[in-house]
């Protein structure tokens, strides 16, 4: 039985806790923020131990697992340290920043251990499409759309100092809200080539520095052609939208359901932990981890993470061709 530490228990942290009810083989251990207010929230229901210091508690030899839900910005560090001391990692995304820090991440010891959060990934729905591609049954993929329309407003970003910062956040809707929907393209059609990117704060000027809204074409490896849009000054959030068009037919992700040539072929229906559209795949993807011993791995993700860094190079340099790759 693995014994896991969650450090940063905000909107992220109770989730996993959570999720680890469902595990067999790990059981939440203890506990690391810098906000006693937080630890109070989770001694109320776990019986964890508790530290205010990542560092110290590092050296807690008992600990196996660390799972790492704070600020982007602590991420890369943390996942360094946690490798350096020999625990396994679990890292909520994005596991770095910047490219630069993507880089260096790839070549360090440990690395491809690393057990990265896209749980979004293992979605029924999105199962399926995978599927679907696999198989070849519908021809081949001709094209495909994302589209991510949220909310978020001014209380929203000033309910914690680290968002809405190039330095603390690194970006906005893309690197935060829209990562999911951007895993698709690659995770499901191979991966992207080259990107043209825009972006833009259409609502939040006076709040955040990063973007509210972002746009882009990502040129596939295979030929595909896909568009992206993604933006959290809708008034409403929505489901998020993926379409594939395949040679014979379609495939549309939306409202949690999936629709082949317009016949229901799967339906999202784990429990959902935290909030709607994010919170309804952590149980599946840490049973995976500890009871199947699958995950996730740094190189499964690397595309979607060069991608990510290309468009922000992109919309950074008025919407110029970037390639992918580090
Ligand atoms: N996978 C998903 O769908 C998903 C959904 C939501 C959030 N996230 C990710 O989870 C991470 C955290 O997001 P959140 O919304 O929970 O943020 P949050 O601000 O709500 O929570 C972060 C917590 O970390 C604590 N913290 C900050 N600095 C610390 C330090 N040095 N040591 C220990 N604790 C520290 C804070 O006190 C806070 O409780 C982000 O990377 C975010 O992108 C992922």
């Amino acid at each position: 039985m693995k014994k896991v530490w969650i450090v940063g228990y905000g909107a992220i942290g109770p989730v996993h806790a959570k999720a680890l009810e469902y595990v067999n083989e790990a059981a939440l251990y203890a506990i690391c923020d810098i906000n006693e207010s937080k630890r109070k929230l989770c001694r109320e229901t776990y019986p964890v131990i508790e530290y205010d210091d990542f560092d110290r508690m590092l050296t807690d030899e008992a600990i196996d697992s660390v799972h790492i839900c704070t600020p982007h910005y602590l991420h890369f560090e943390m996942v360094k340290k946690a490798l350096a001391a020999g625990k396994d990692v679990v890292v909520e995304k994005p596991v770095t920043m910047t490219k630069a820090q993507f880089a260096e991440l790839k070549k360090l010891q440990g690395a491809e251990k690393i057990c990265m959060v896209l749980q979004n990934r293992l979605n029924p729905s999105v199962q399926k499409m995978k599927e679907l591609v696999q198989s070849g049954e519908l021809g081949a993929v001709k094209a495909a759309k994302g589209i991510l329309t949220w909310h978020r407003d001014k209380a929203y970003y000033e309910s914690d100092a680290w968002r809405g910062k190039w330095a603390t956040e690194g970006g906005g809707v893309l690197i935060n809200q829209a990562v999911h929907t951007l895993d698709y393209f690659s995770y499901l059609l191979g991966d992207v080539a080259s990107v043209r990117a825009n972006m833009f704060n259409y609502s939040l000027e006076d709040v955040i520095e990063v973007e509210d809204t972002f746009t882009a074409r990502l040129n596939l490896e295979n030929g595909v052609k896909a568009l992206f849009f993604a933006t959290n000054a809708y008034a409403e959030t929505s489901a998020p939208y993926f379409e594939i068009l395949f040679e014979k037919g379609n495939a549309r992700y939306m409202d949690g359901q999936l629709w082949v040539n317009q016949q229901l072929a799967a339906e999202d229906t784990a429990p959902v932990l935290g909030k709607a559209y994010w919170g309804s795949g952590h149980n599946g993807l840490l049973k995976r981890y500890y009871d199947e011993h699958q995950y996730f791995s740094i190189s499964d993700i690397e595309n979607t993470m060069e991608t990510m860094f290309a468009m922000y190079e992109s919309a950074g340099n008025g919407g110029s061709t970037v390639l992918t790759g580090c």
